[in-house]
């Protein structure tokens, strides 16, 4: 959400559905905190994508707002009938603190984390939870040196470009506490996903912020290299690709 990079839907939809479903996971966990019912609860869902999910909170009893930095994202959730506002996670606020803060798999594009959860305690009632999962360190490790080594190559400089924040759990920790929160679990896990429209199609949807700027001709030139180097070790021998995603998931509490 700190870029300003206004996803596509459709592409979103053929390339990278599988977050939503994989984010199921992340609601349940969000139920469990309330004794199995949403019913009555106001929660913001942070990062909200094309709707999905907050729609299936809203479904299961939430009063719940999603937020996002893509306008096209924020118009394809209202058109699911759920209540949904652009906004930059960095700074967002509500009318009247929440009972939850609902993100999946959002939370490592934004890079000053720490401004990430102060915005978050502020919205949230004391007591009240935040439940998440997004990137923890390691994730697409080899996604990730491949673009890096061939934007290096090509005279773009990858650090500057890389949208993503993938912390170590002992460090997010830290970061949390001293937002306010009380940790009550965290899990640092691999999840090896398995990529519906293979590396390119991933790419295309994922790596747009490191080479939007570039004319297309170059554009096809990396991806086509990326996709070349990273073929011998996520790509099994039917063909289908494997993404190296490893996950930080969480439940933390504000005092
Ligand atoms: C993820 O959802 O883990 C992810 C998103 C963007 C880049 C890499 C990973």
């Amino acid at each position: 959400m700190s870029q300003p990079y206004d996803w596509n839907p459709a592409d979103y939809d053929k390339n990278a559905r599988f977050v939503s479903t994989y984010g199921n996971a992340v609601v349940d966990l969000l139920v469990e905190q309330f004794g199995g019912s949403l019913q009555g609860k106001v929660g913001i869902d942070l990062g909200c994508g094309d709707g999905v999910l907050t729609l299936r909170l809203q479904e299961l009893g939430a009063d719940v707002l999603g937020l996002d930095a893509s306008p096209s994202m924020v118009e394809k959730t209202r058109g699911l009938g759920v209540r949904a506002e652009v906004a930059d996670g960095h700074h967002f606020t509500v009318d009247s603190p929440v009972d939850f803060v609902f993100s999946n798999a959002t939370l490592h594009w934004l890079k000053r984390p720490d401004e990430v959860l102060d915005s978050v305690a502020r919205a949230l009632k004391p007591g009240g939870v935040f439940v998440a999962e997004f990137g923890g360190l390691g994730n697409v490790a080899a996604i990730m040196t491949a673009i890096h080594a061939e934007l290096d190559r090509a005279g773009l400089p990858s650090l500057e470009r890389c949208p993503w924040y993938f912390p170590a759990p002992g460090v997010y920790q830290k970061r949390l506490e001293r937002a306010g929160f009380t940790l009550q679990q965290m899990i640092h896990f691999p999840r090896p996903t398995p990529l519906p429209t293979g590396m390119r199609g991933w790419l295309e949807t994922f790596a747009v912020p490191y080479l939007g700027d570039q004319p297309k001709e170059t554009q096809d030139q990396l991806l086509d290299r990326i996709t070349d180097l990273l073929a011998p070790a996520l790509r099994d021998e039917e063909g289908q690709w494997i993404a190296d995603y490893v996950r930080l998931r969480f439940v933390a509490v504000r005092g």
